[in-house]
């Protein structure tokens, strides 16, 4: 039969019809429906469709072990996030991108600590409890967490300025199941924008700035591992996320406090910053 505009997409979907493994026969099928309506919809000329092409060639020449610019492509097209929302566990934390700078292993850190290795000025205490969705505290769960400098630079886009492992660290909670870290207050910051991604953006003029944040991966035997992040309330773009990350149960209140008690406790001087931010885990299925 003829290659045509309207018998194009059974031939191709036929073609995987002996796929061995039925999701990936599933994917592909599904995959050639959506992606022959999106060409039928927009009806690129050849040359628009090379341009297509050449993008992606250059997000992928963008791709090191240090820079991943295929998932800030998926992050900036909310494609990340709506796989973490659509594999979320109902009654746990919910999930958010895991982003482009969880590349490196956090070093341990005992309970306390701070993962602010080169002395930021607004000192901050993250307190929290790891529970059960029963309620149940979960003692040695791992809180591992990484935050940018108040210039809004990971440790990874800065090694000749940052110590390697600066603004990360991997905490066990203790019998309580509570968790406690001093950092600095997290700042808004832009993801990269010197690369093909960060083009996009400024031809679609979209900024590229995050809200302030801390990220988490939380995890203990027999529970479901949760991805996701400490908002700061009120923090400038809570409302227009580059990656469409916000959810209101993920905001987190920084308050000022002047409890010198509580300070001497935490190992800082009074006023400092406290954030308490408690995680649910839900079961394992
Ligand atoms: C981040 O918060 O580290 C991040 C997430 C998605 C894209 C870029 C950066
Ligand atoms: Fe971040």
């Amino acid at each position: 039969m003829d290659f045509t505009v309207e018998s194009a997409t059974s031939a191709v979907v036929g073609s995987f019809d002996a796929t061995p493994d039925p999701r990936l026969r599933e994917v592909m099928q599904v995959l050639t429906r959506h992606l022959h309506d999106f060409v039928r919809e927009t009806a690129p000329t050849v040359g628009e469709w090379n341009t297509a092409i050449e993008f992606l060639t250059e997000v992928g020449r963008w791709c090191s072990d240090t820079r991943q610019e295929f998932i800030l492509l998926s992050d900036v097209l909310g494609v990340s996030m709506l796989v973490e929302t659509i594999n979320g566990h109902e009654g746990g934390t919910e999930s958010t991108v895991l982003g482009p700078f969880h590349m490196t292993e956090s070093p341990r850190r005992e309970l306390g600590d701070s993962i602010d290795l080169i002395g930021g000025t607004r000192v901050c205490v993250v307190t929290g409890t790891v529970r059960t969705t029963s309620g149940e505290p979960l003692a040695d769960a791992g809180v591992d967490v990484w935050q940018c400098t108040e210039d809004g630079f990971y440790d990874v886009q800065q090694p000749d300025r940052q110590p390697a492992g600066n603004g990360r660290g991997l905490f066990r909670t203790d019998a309580e199941g509570r968790y406690w870290f001093r950092t600095v207050v997290p700042s808004s910051y832009p993801i990269p924008t010197d690369g093909p991604v960060g083009t996009l953006l400024g031809a679609t003029d979209r900024h590229p700035y995050r809200p302030a944040h801390v990220h988490l991966i939380v995890s203990a035997e027999g529970y479901e591992e949760v991805t996701t992040h400490a908002f700061v309330a009120g923090s400038a773009y809570v409302d227009s996320d580059a990656v469409f990350a916000v959810k209101k149960n993920l905001m987190v209140e920084f308050v000022e406090s002047t409890d010198a008690g509580a300070a001497a406790e935490y190992g800082v001087e009074a006023p400092f910053v406290h954030a308490e931010f408690d995680i649910v885990l839900h079961e394992r299925s």
